[in-house]
C-alpha cells in the first residue's frame, strides 16, 4: 500500500500532467493545482470533467459573491421596509450559501478543485464589486437583480453545453442554481413594484 505522501504525489502528478501544468510552477504543499482534474472512476472523460469543473467554478465565484452581497444588504438595509428586507435578504443569503456548497462539492466530485477564498473569488467573479459603504435599498435591489441575471444567464447557457456529457452537472445547474435564482429574482422584483421603484430595463 502506498504511503499517504506517495498517494498525494501520484494525484498531484496526474492532475498536473492532465492540465499541462509544469510541476515547477506548483506551490509547495499543493497536491492538486487549481484548474486541474484528477481521474476518478466516474466514467466521465477527462475533457468533459474539466469543462464542467471550469464552468462550475465560474458560477461558484459568482454565487459566492451574490451570497455575500445578500449579507451586506441584510446588515446595511434602511428605510420603511427595513424589517421585511432584512429578513428576505437573510433568507436568500442562506439559500445561496446552500447552493455554494452544492456547486463546490460537485466540482470536487468531478475531480476538480473548487475556488474557495474571498480574494480568489473577487478576482474571478463577473459581478460588480459594490462600494464598501451603505447604499439605498433601491440600489441594493438593482445590484441583486443584476447579479441574479448574470448567474441565470450562465446557468442556462452552461447547462445546455454540458448536458450531453455530464447530465448530473446540467441537473444541478437547472434544478438548483437556475430555479433558486429565478425564484429569488421574482421575490425581489415584486418588492420593487410594491415599493414604487422602476423595474430594470432590458
Ligand atoms: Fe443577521
Amino acid at each position: 500500500m502506498k504511503s499517504a505522501s506517495k498517494q498525494h504525489r501520484s494525484r498531484h502528478t496526474d492532475a498536473a500532467e492532465i492540465a499541462g501544468v509544469p510541476e515547477s510552477l506548483v506551490p509547495p504543499g499543493v497536491i492538486q493545482p487549481y484548474g486541474t482534474v484528477a481521474r476518478l472512476p466516474n466514467s466521465l472523460g477527462k475533457s468533459a470533467a474539466r469543462k464542467s469543473a471550469e464552468k462550475l467554478n465560474q458560477i461558484l465565484a459568482d454565487t459566492m459573491t451574490l451570497r455575500d452581497l445578500y449579507k451586506k444588504h441584510h446588515w446595511q438595509v434602511t428605510g420603511p421596509w427595513f424589517y421585511q428586507f432584512h429578513l428576505l435578504f437573510d433568507k436568500h443569503f442562506n439559500e445561496q450559501a446552500a447552493l455554494v456548497d452544492m456547486i463546490a462539492e460537485r466540482i470536487q466530485l468531478l475531480g476538480g478543485v473548487s475556488i474557495a477564498m474571498a480574494a480568489h473569488v473577487a478576482a474571478q467573479t463577473r459581478i460588480e464589486t459594490p462600494p464598501i459603504g451603505r447604499e439605498d435599498v433601491s440600489v441594493q435591489l438593482s445590484r441583486l437583480l443584476n447579479a441574479h441575471e448574470v448567474i441565470i444567464a450562465e446557468a442556462r447557457k452552461q447547462s445546455a453545453v454540458v448536458m450531453d456529457d455530464d447530465p448530473g452537472t446540467a441537473d444541478l445547474l437547472v434544478g438548483d442554481v437556475l430555479r433558486t435564482n429565478e425564484l429569488q429574482t421574482w421575490f425581489l422584483a415584486e418588492h420593487l413594484v410594491q415599493s414604487g421603484f422602476s423595474e430594470p430595463q432590458e
